[in-house]
């Protein structure tokens, strides 16, 4: 069966207070919108993303997931132009699902972020279907009326009754229909109602007294949307505790769960442990045997297996090998790596720095475009000046290089295997393998100087 998605996510989000579009906002560091397009089966034609708020915006962010491999099947933005209503947004749909010949439609909501696989892969494949939930409290929501034969109406909250309004069994916005069907039912909608909006639920309904549309009802955490910023913190504990159970499940030692985030893109392996307060985002890959110290922050970083990250360091686009040591307090940024066994400790920054196996960068420094040998000392206060204020400059050291503290090294330079380097030196040009490079102030000593300057400096009396 051809089918094809449609996720509409044209809606402002007026109650966020955010100039980002709803469906961008983040749960545990990924938009709403890739969480609800990652669900999609592999099998879908297209999924059709209806835009309007935020358009350039939502557009931008769908073709950098496509260039990223994040989507599961081909995405394309639909304009909805001005947003009628569910309906309407559906209608400006149409001349793309006739052109892809659609039999069957899925439709998602860009703000319903939690609706599960499993969930979507039942609306692609099973009869046609609406999926409602039942609420202690269904303010707000449409309600699903139900007959003999599966769906038989549903009534928006301020179009109902006062007996309709007392139904619990509400509709969760998700369903999957057969197309040639609703597109008929779409052509007869009308926007007299309270909210003088095309409803897409009217069509649902008119579909439904022509063909059996079952109602499925369906776990209300997998149907939670985000209206609210409240509503976006609800939703991020509940995917929280969701990866979090699941990762402990597979062997992973949360020693605080309460306060660990765990990305729906991260991977972690066996006998991991995370301290409290551990944040991990983006698309991270954590070997076996891996602890991650206390107010730690990892987005985009492989670690190796047996890494060890001490406490409050920050890992952005990064990689360690097996066996590397971290922090506590480091900070390394897009592309640095770690070869296996390499250390990085606390009050070190590296960028675009490669740090050979077992090499050594311990205290209080900047490695910035730079790449630094096997076995080779980084001693502390070492900084590599990779920027003259119009551009960056490399620094190449070698294997087994000794570079004494408080260093700098002014880019582009290029130190050999084997060299040492005399604590304190300003390094302008290159140092030749096995050189030994020194560039201070010669040091004088002047005898009893000290309280000749005492003596100076005290204040006179009289
Ligand atoms: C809709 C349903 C309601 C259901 C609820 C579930 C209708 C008429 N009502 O109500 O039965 O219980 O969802 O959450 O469908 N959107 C567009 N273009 C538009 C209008 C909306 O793309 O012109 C998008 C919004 O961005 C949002 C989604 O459609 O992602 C739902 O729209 P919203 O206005 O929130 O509908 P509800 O009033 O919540
Ligand atoms: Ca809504």
């Amino acid at each position: 069966m051809k089918t094809v998605a449609v996720v509409l996510a044209a809606g402002l989000g007026k109650r966020m207070k955010s100039p980002l579009p709803k469906v961008l906002q983040p749960i545990l560091g990924d938009p709403s919108l890739l969480w609800v397009l990652r669900t999609l089966p592999t099998e879908t034609l297209k999924a059709l993303v209806v835009v309007h708020h935020g358009r350039e915006q939502v557009e931008a962010a769908l073709e950098a997931w496509g260039a990223a491999g994040l989507l599961p099947c081909a995405v394309e933005a639909v304009d909805q132009g001005q947003p009628l209503g569910t309906g309407h947004a559906l209608q400006v749909c149409a001349a793309r699902l006739d052109a892809l010949g659609a039999e069957r439609v899925v439709i998602l909501c860009g703000d319903v972020p939690l609706v599960s696989k499993a969930t979507v892969a039942s609306l692609a494949s099973a009869e046609p279907a609406l999926l409602a939930m039942d609420l202690q409290d269904p303010a707000g929501y449409g309600r699903v009326i139900e007959g003999p034969e599966g769906l038989a109406g549903l009534v928006e909250e301020k179009d109902a009754t006062p007996e309709q309004r007392a139904i619990r069994r509400v509709n969760g916005g998700a369903y999957g229909l057969p197309w040639p069907g609703l597109r008929e039912a779409l052509a007869g909608l009308d926007n007299r109602n309270a909210q003088g909006e095309y409803y897409l639920t009217d069509a649902v309904a008119a579909l439904s007294r022509r063909i059996p549309v079952r109602v499925r009802a369906c776990d209300p955490a997998e149907l939670a949307g985000m209206n609210s910023r409240a509503d976006q913190a609800a939703l991020q504990a509940v995917a929280r505790h969701r990866l979090n159970a699941h990762w402990m499940a597979e062997g992973v030692g949360l020693m605080d769960p309460a306060t660990t985030w765990i990305g729906p893109r991260v991977d972690l392996g066996p006998d991991v442990v995370l301290e409290p307060g551990v944040r991990l985002e983006g698309a991270c890959r954590i070997e076996a045997g891996v602890r991650i110290g206390q107010g730690s922050i990892l987005v985009d970083s492989d670690l190796g297996p047996g890494a060890r990250i001490r406490p409050y360091s920050l890992l952005e686009g990064a990689k360690a090998g097996a066996g590397a040591v971290i922090g506590p307090f480091a900070r390394l940024r897009e592309g640095s790596v770690l070869e296996e066994g390499a250390h990085v400790g606390n009050f070190v920054e590296t960028k675009k720095a490669v740090l050979g196996r077992g090499a050594k960068a311990n205290h209080l420094a900047y490695l910035g475009d730079a790449s630094v040998g096997e076995g080779t000392n980084i001693g502390a206060g070492v900084i590599t000046c990779n920027y003259d204020g119009v551009s960056k400059h490399r620094t190449e050291i070698g294997a087994g290089v000794f570079v004494g503290s408080d260093t700098q090294l002014v880019a582009p330079v290029t130190v050999g295997d084997g060299a040492v380097i005399g604590a304190g030196s300003t390094i302008t040009f290159d140092v030749p393998s096995g050189a030994l490079a020194l560039s201070r102030t010669p040091q004088t000593v002047k005898e009893e100087g000290a309280e000749r300057l005492r003596a100076k400096r005290r204040p006179k009396l009289g």
